[in-house]
């Protein structure tokens, strides 16, 4: 039985992709029910309308718990098994969280808990990382808990630091790694 799984996102979608790809391959054992955009235009939303997924932009002005309420009824509704954070970057509020303990997982750019939690998103984790020296780098997927980018790790990559690196060309080969990673994880979850 194909899971059903609900992929969020607020930028490029370019993991959302990776999923997308993994999903019409049929690497991944699931249909990909709803697409949840923190804003209006982004690349990310254009992903789920290019491919005929259903697709849910937030209105934020409705308050933030309301507006996750109405999520939370559609992907009820869907028997939505999994939710994917791929790039979102709206808090979720803790009631969401409780409302789908262990079903919901999020991909970060660093090796958790390294460059992680709060003020840590985008292109400030790789810019830390450069500034601290470090050699290696990489991303974590993680279930969301109450915290920032503190719940449990399901899997990491490793992406060595070069001494060469700035953090745009670091954030590629990260991002590189991501689209790997992701879809390796929706597929051992929908197994
Ligand atoms: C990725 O680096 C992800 O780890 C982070 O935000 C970025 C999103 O990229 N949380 P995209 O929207 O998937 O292209």
């Amino acid at each position: 039985m194909k899971k059903h799984i609900a992929v969020f996102v607020s930028g490029s979608g370019s993991n959302f992709q990776s999923i997308i790809d993994g999903v019409n391959n049929k690497e991944i054992n699931a249909e990909i029910m709803l697409c949840v955009a923190s804003k209006a235009g982004t690349l990310g939303e254009q992903r789920a309308i290019d491919n005929g997924i259903a697709t849910t932009v937030m209105d934020k002005s409705l308050g933030l718990e309301n507006e996750f309420g109405r999520v939370a009824e559609m992907l009820t509704r869907l028997n939505v098994d999994y939710i994917i954070l791929a790039g979102f970057l709206t808090i979720l509020p803790f009631s969401f969280v409780r409302k789908f303990k262990n079903k919901i997982i999020n991909i970060h750019p660093s090796l958790i808990p390294k460059f992680s939690g709060d003020g840590f998103y985008g292109m400030r984790v790789h810019e830390a990382v450069i500034t601290a020296g470090e050699t290696e780098s990489g991303c974590t997927v993680h279930f969301v808990d109450e915290g920032i980018d503190t719940g449990d790790i399901i899997d990491k990559a490793i992406v060595a630091v070069l001494p060469s690196d700035t953090p745009e060309t670091l954030q590629q080969r990260v991002l590189k790694e991501e689209h790997r990673l992701l879809p390796k994880v929706v597929k051992m979850l929908c197994d």
